[in-house]
């Protein structure tokens, strides 16, 4: 049956959002219901690892005041006792493992800066010190906390990266049929873990595959690869976690978080001198419910992006991909 026959052409155009719509539910229906599951919105107590993220996020402010120009003497106040409630439970359920050891040797920096400022008597100063004896965080590494840092030390490493290093990155699509060595893709996930997370809400995950076949078998199921996908010597899979986020303001925060970490990967690729593609993972339930099958993959973790990558070949042509004047979109508020 002809639907373009049966229905005149302008009730067709005056019912297409309903179609868009009714596209658009089911896959905003998956997404409500995953972040509704997975999320740690109202449930930080149900696993260990919504719990670390809500002790990540607290312990996190404490460092970060600690970084500010000039901390105040017993901040946080009003925000400790949720922290120190999280960690308290957390170790009387999970123990004292490495996790837990950086959120408490952060409250020992505090308790330390607090007495360094002669705050003898600071906030919830029992509990704290109690937390730090149960864990033994006093002789933990001195990296948590703050770190100093020498701008000199910074521009000695930054002052031979020119605008040449981000325009000669391109999207690449043909690639020396060169194996890749499993140590560049350990280089490009070094570089894109410093990526900033919001709280510093490390949960990000690099599934990787060198080998042929699982790497044909993914890009099937992806399906941007046509054409090139037996180029592709390399593919990772980046995830985040949902239950790395709460509330309803963080409900896009995996794909900012995890792009950000997606991007320092494809360009520390680049800085190894392998090419890489991003390759979208903007699909509907269906799709995203075959990837996970076919990976060992967690269930609160989202699918951000692809990346195929390969070495270079010594001449090949990408796309020109067009980029605007910078005029078009830098504005310039005064
Ligand atoms: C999230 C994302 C998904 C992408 N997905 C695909 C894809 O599925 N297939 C593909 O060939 N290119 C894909 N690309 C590459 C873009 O087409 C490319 O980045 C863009 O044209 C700009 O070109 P350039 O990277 O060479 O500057 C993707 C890029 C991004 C950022």
């Amino acid at each position: 049956m002809n639907i373009k026959k049966l229905v005149p052409k302008g009730i067709r155009v005056a019912l297409r959002p309903l179609r868009v719509a009714a596209d658009l539910l089911p896959s905003y229906y998956y997404d409500f219901v995953r972040y509704l599951r997975f999320s740690s919105t109202g449930t930080e107590y149900r696993s260990k690892e919504n719990l670390r993220s809500r002790i990540t996020e607290r312990f996190h402010n404490v460092e970060k005041g600690l970084s500010l120009p000039s901390p105040r003497p017993g901040f946080g106040k009003d925000k400790l006792p949720d922290l120190l409630t999280y960690i308290e439970y957390y170790l009387q359920n999970f123990g004292a493992d490495d996790f837990i050891k950086v959120p408490v040797t952060v409250l020992a920096r505090y308790a330390d800066f607090n007495k360094r400022v002669d705050l003898v008597d600071y906030p919830h100063r029992d509990r704290i010190e109690r937390l730090i004896q149960v864990v033994g965080a006093h002789e933990a590494s001195g990296e948590y906390g703050t770190r100093p840092v020498v701008a000199s030390d910074v521009r000695s490493v930054t002052e031979n990266v020119s605008l040449d290093f981000f325009l000669s990155r391109h999207t690449v699509r043909q690639f020396a049929g060169q194996d890749v060595d499993i140590s560049d893709v350990e280089w490009a996930t070094r570089a894109a873990i410093k990526s900033p997370t919001v709280c510093n809400r490390q949960n990000t995950r690099v599934y990787f595959t060198l080998e042929r076949e699982k790497i044909h078998s993914l890009l099937e199921i992806q399906g941007g690869a046509k054409g090139f996908a037996d180029q592709v010597r390399g593919l990772a899979v980046i995830t985040t976690r949902l239950s790395n986020f709460w509330g309803a303001g963080e409900r896009h925060q995996a794909w900012v978080d995890g792009g950000l970490f997606s991007m320092s990967f494809l360009l520390a690729l680049h800085a190894r001198g392998l090419g890489a593609v991003s390759l979208n993972w903007s699909k509907g339930a269906a799709k995203d419910i075959e990837l996970r099958r076919a990976l060992p993959m967690r269930d609160d973790e989202a699918v951000i992006m692809l990346v195929g990558f390969g070495h270079l070949r010594e001449q090949f042509s990408v796309a020109s991909s067009w980029r605007p004047p910078v005029d078009d979109l830098l504005v310039h508020l005064r």
